[in-house]
């Protein structure tokens, strides 16, 4: 492992068969939005299986700014005071969102409804993701941000703004976006309805609902009024589908592999990328079906099977939107031609990761062709090199696990901001076979 002042560099070896039983660390989306409302709740809020990434505490710390008293009575635990849904306090200086555009998203919907002013700010990639998305239809609603050029970050949100409810049609499917609107909506005056183009992420209306806020939703539609309150409750925050992604990928291309992953969270909107690899040819199956704090999770039994390219069908897309990474690398290691339409998305994350994914596979030997909105992909014997993450935490663990079946080993750059959805990724790795350091 090597590491400058804004570098970290790891080297990825091919490893023989991955072996064990883990579990990856708690729910990105889940642990932010149980920040959130146990900070908006009356009553002490308990999380257990909280994420400890850099995004998650980004979250935590806005929040503690805000006047909201949150103790760590052990990792990935916390005991959240809420102060009422009137409660925040003026954080007396810019809130820092890191990497996390779920952070800033939705506290722009939150903070665009308070009394007093906020300002908004992130890293150098939260830096260049757009926020007109949010920005727009909050305006709609009666709010007032103002952003830097081309609606990039910094946001200078105007408290005191009364806002009203609105009915509005996400242009994308953006569970960021819907959430950041109906979390808006627990101040606006009448109702905020909400209609998505293809059903995403439903964390925000569950977790309403299990605080005790009125809420009707289903597949694509969601509807709320303001003037309610938020009662305590307690949050168990099941493992990170996006996480297991690359030991599902790992274990299906490293031949002899077996691996069972832990309590992971199997809300139908994120495990497109199970779908996907099972079309592939991919052995995974779900045992221990169960729920837990309202989530269905189980635990998933992955082995080495040979893949297939495939046409990955588009009403996947929105349901595997952070998996693509990983299945890049699965994809061109497979047998035959994977075809990706309709990700266009993918082009807005952390990093360009159509771009970063194929620059970096093709330093490996993959053969890659972009096309604006995906990718062609055809499987090929990949070779030791170099790929650079550019810093995006999902494209540096993918090239780790590409370095699993690479005929040498591979040099992964820039991967500090793994820390800021899986803290201990090498370790955990190595734990069932990786050669990584
Ligand atoms: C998230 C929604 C998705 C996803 C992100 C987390 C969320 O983003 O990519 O990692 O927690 O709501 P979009 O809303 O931009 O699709």
């Amino acid at each position: 492992m090597s590491s400058g002042t804004n570098s970290l560099t790891w080297t990825s070896s091919p490893a023989h068969a991955l072996q064990g039983e883990i579990r990856v660390p708690g729910d990105k989306s889940i642990s932010h939005r149980a920040v959130m409302f146990a900070s908006l709740a009356d009553g002490i809020s308990r999380i257990t299986g909280f994420l400890e990434g850099e995004d998650t505490r980004a979250t935590a710390r806005a929040f503690a700014q805000m006047g909201v008293h949150i103790d760590t009575p052990s990792a990935s635990e916390r005991m959240v005071h809420g102060v009422g849904i009137d409660g925040l306090k003026a954080p007396g200086a810019p809130i820092d969102c890191g990497n996390a555009g779920t952070g800033m998203r939705l506290l722009a919907g939150l903070l665009a409804a308070q009394k007093f002013d906020t300002t908004l700010i992130g890293d150098e990639s939260l830096s260049k993701r757009p926020m007109r998305r949010v920005i727009d239809p909050l305006a709609k609603m009666g709010a007032k941000i103002e952003s830097g050029e081309i609606g990039l970050p910094p946001l200078r949100i105007s408290g005191g703004c009364q806002l009203q409810g609105i009915d509005y049609t996400l242009p994308v499917a953006s569970a960021q976006v819907k959430s950041a609107l109906l979390l808006a909506g627990l101040y606006a005056q009448g109702e905020t309805q909400i209609h998505e183009p293809h059903p995403t992420r439903d964390y925000t209306e569950r977790m309403l609902r299990a605080f005790g806020w009125p809420i009707e939703f289903s597949e694509g539609h969601a509807r709320l009024s303001g003037g309610h309150r938020l009662r305590a409750t307690d949050v168990v925050v099941p493992a990170d589908f996006s996480s297991a992604a690359f030991f599902l990928v790992a274990a299906s291309i490293v031949p002899g592999s077996e691996l069972t992953l832990c309590d992971v969270g199997m809300n139908p909107r994120r495990t497109g990328l199970l779908q996907a690899l099972r079309l592939m040819g991919a052995d995974i199956r779900e045992t221990n079906a169960r729920e837990a704090g309202g989530e269905a999770i189980a635990d998933l039994v992955v082995r080495h099977a040979p893949l297939r390219g495939i046409d990955v069908p588009v009403e996947l897309v929105p349901d595997m939107i952070d998996e693509f990474p990983a299945l890049f690398v699965a994809a061109a290691v497979a047998n035959g031609i994977t075809r990706v339409t309709g990700a266009a998305e993918l082009r807005v994350k952390e990093s360009d990761r159509i771009a970063v994914m194929a620059k970096g596979l093709r330093a490996l030997g993959a053969r890659i062709e972009e096309t604006p909105d995906g990718a062609m992909i055809e499987g090929a014997a990949l070779h030791a090199g170099e790929a650079d993450s550019t810093g995006d935490h999902r494209c540096a663990m993918s090239f780790c696990i590409a370095g699993l079946v690479a005929a040498g080993p591979v040099r992964v750059l820039d991967c500090a901001n793994v820390a800021t959805s899986f803290p201990d990724f090498v370790e955990l790795a190595k734990s069932c076979g990786f050669k990584l350091g």
